[in-house]
């Protein structure tokens, strides 16, 4: 047996121009000005997001990594033979691998299928993992494509199936997304078929303002790039000179919010969108928000929509958690 991979483009909507274009015609033509947080992660983007994961106040990417390496074979005893094991947003997936490390030691058959809107992030952790386990039998199925399209292509498939949903990816949802997003996972899987979910809990909220502004300026960079993005593929003229990066934790909502926020009065021309949009001083553009969760706020996520918690896992601070969902 030889390792596999390749790479399949789910009907080429996650780098669709006209979809972007009118993205940003909706959301810098409305009241409150905001940009959906999926535009990030461009090739330059997804980089800078593997940057924030090693700066040292971004506990979330440490914490998880901590819990996959303790608890990988509890984790991957649960797994099913055969199984498709689909990284929903997998990034660099340096995470997963500590999964996909423990399931070739225990000689286990299964697939790993990474899922990310970026191709750049798929076809470079694919890449890295077959030199990473070069001279074993993995099988690799990198999907590009958006969280609910793959998911509408988990339907045809006939193996088990167990969702990786990390690094707090379901709390980047707007109000009610999580509760949306697991309704809509429940509804393809199939009894039986599980989620790993990483939740980020409510903790010292200087802790959590601290991640979210790293002292590098890394943070800053990413979200700054989401102009570079439209400037370079929308025809923008947005000048970075002139808006920071505020980012602010919402106590009512729990959770953490970044803006730019243009320091001045502006109008910023997008060529693709057909037309300008004007910003007042300290107008804020809200980019990106990430929830905080309670242990009970995730069982009620569970009982809500289907799903039963089989194994919660903490790392030894109680600063994140995996939670595994199983579809009843
Ligand atoms: C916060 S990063 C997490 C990456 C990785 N799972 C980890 O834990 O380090 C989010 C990832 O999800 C991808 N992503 C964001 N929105 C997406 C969407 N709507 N559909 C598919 N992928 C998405 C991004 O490209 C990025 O790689």
């Amino acid at each position: 047996l030889e390792s596999t991979y390749e790479v399949i483009q789910v009907a080429g909507v996650p780098s669709s121009t006209n979809t972007f274009a009118q993205d940003v015609l909706s959301g810098l033509g409305a009241e409150s000005k905001e940009l959906p947080a999926k535009y990030f992660y461009d090739a330059v983007g997804s980089r800078l997001f593997e940057s924030i994961c090693l700066q040292p106040e971004y506990y979330p990417t440490a914490c998880e990594a901590e819990i996959l390496e303790l608890y990988a074979d509890c984790i991957t005893a649960r797994f099913p033979s055969g199984v498709r094991l689909t990284d929903l947003g997998s990034g660099d997936c340096r995470k997963s691998s500590l999964l996909i490390r423990q399931l070739l030691r225990e000689k286990r058959q299964f697939t790993f299928v990474p899922v990310d809107i970026c191709e750049d992030a798929v076809r470079s952790s694919i890449h890295a993992l077959g030199k990473t386990f070069a001279g074993s039998t993995l099988a690799i199925q990198g999907i590009v494509a958006e969280y609910f399209d793959a998911l509408a292509s988990l339907r045809q498939r006939h193996e088990p199936v167990v969702v990786l949903f990390l690094g707090s990816n379901i709390g980047n949802f707007e109000e009610g997304g999580d509760e949306r997003f697991l309704n809509r996972l429940h509804a393809v899987l199939k009894p039986g078929d599980s989620a790993i979910i990483g939740f980020d809990l409510i903790k010292d909220t200087n802790v959590i303002c601290a991640a979210y502004n790293d002292a590098n300026g890394v943070t800053c960079e990413f979200n700054l790039n989401l102009f570079d993005r439209i400037n370079r593929e929308l025809g923008g003229n947005f000048d970075r000179r002139y808006f920071v990066h505020r980012p602010l934790f919402n106590t009512k909502l729990s959770r953490m919010e970044s803006h730019l926020m243009s320091l001045r009065e502006q109008t910023v021309t997008i060529a693709a969108t057909g037309r300008s949009f004007n910003f007042r001083e300290n107008e804020m553009i809200h980019v990106e928000s990430s929830y905080k969760y309670s242990p009970q706020k995730i069982s009620w996520l569970a009982e809500q929509t289907g799903f039963a918690i089989q194994a919660q896992f903490e790392d030894p601070n109680h600063y994140f958690q995996d939670a595994v969902f199983q579809r009843l």
